[in-house]
């Protein structure tokens, strides 16, 4: 091979990982999340929620996290979007992160939000911060091994193409069902209001350990190097949409005890 091939094979290469770096719920999954989210917004917490975002909505500013991943000087937030604990264990049994993980994400987002003290420059930032965070909360392998960046290690193909656990729970499966976000925010899972409240139930911590679950079963769903495709959309997707759904109304739960 000469020179000149080797460098287009290693730019290519570059770039290709470029892409494919450790990413969240891709876009529409955020965005998804942050629609439902919307649509579940009491008229008061909504009204707060448009004049602080200047009109912009939670799907629309539900990426920001990953867009400031860019810029070096918000590098400090890059470990808010995961946590990683034994699944024989319960948080903080062994020392979580020093440099602070989701549930510290989260829970810094809400203490800033509840403050009245905060600029509102702060609660902008914060806001915009935690709409991300209760989407990755819902993406099971946000929640899962350490030791394999919560499935970025695991190597499999989604069909005839390259690929990682993770992303295939990120991206991969929601980008192959075809929908934008505001149509898989406009046919979400109709559900009673029982249904609804027990989905409210609980804390950050308690949805964490339902994602933790998750996380055990995607773990076993697939083998290192296996090629997955119709079938894992098929037992895999409605599980993926459901945690849209839940994360949606659970944010909406938590914006409207502070806004509404
Ligand atoms: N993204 C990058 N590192 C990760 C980890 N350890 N767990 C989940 N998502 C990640
Ligand atoms: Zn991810
Ligand atoms: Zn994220």
């Amino acid at each position: 091979m000469n020179l000149y091939y080797k460098l287009v094979l290693l730019l290519s290469l570059i770039s290709i990982q470029g892409f494919s770096s450790e990413y969240d719920w891709g876009k529409t999954g955020h965005r998804a999340t942050g629609q439902i989210a919307d649509n579940h917004l009491s008229k008061k917490a909504k009204k707060n929620i448009t004049q602080l975002l200047n009109g912009e909505g939670l799907a629309f500013v539900s990426t920001y996290a990953d867009e400031i991943k860019s810029d070096e000087n918000y590098r400090k937030y890059g470990p808010w979007h995961y946590v990683n604990f034994p699944f024989d264990k319960k948080y903080g049994e062994e020392t979580p992160s020093e440099n602070g993980d989701l549930i510290k994400g989260i829970t810094q987002c809400i203490n800033v939000l509840k403050d009245e003290k905060s600029t509102n420059e702060d609660k902008v930032f914060y806001l915009k911060m935690l709409v991300h965070f209760i989407g990755d909360l819902h993406q099971p392998l946000h929640v899962g091994r350490g030791e394999d960046k919560g499935g970025n290690d695991i190597q499999v193909r989604w069909f005839k193409d390259g690929s990682n656990l993770h992303r295939v729970w990120d991206s991969e499966m929601i980008d192959y069902y075809g929908m934008s976000y505001s149509e898989l925010a406009m046919n979400t899972t109709q559900l009673s209001k029982l249904q609804i409240d027990a989905i409210k139930t609980g804390t950050v911590l308690d949805w964490v350990y339902e994602s933790q679950a998750l996380a055990k079963k995607v773990y076993t769903s697939a083998n290192v190097g296996e090629k997955l495709g119709y079938k894992y959309m098929y037992y895999n997707f409605p599980i993926l949409r459901s945690q849209l759904q839940k994360g949606g109304i659970r944010l909406a739960k938590i914006l409207n005890e502070i806004f509404g």
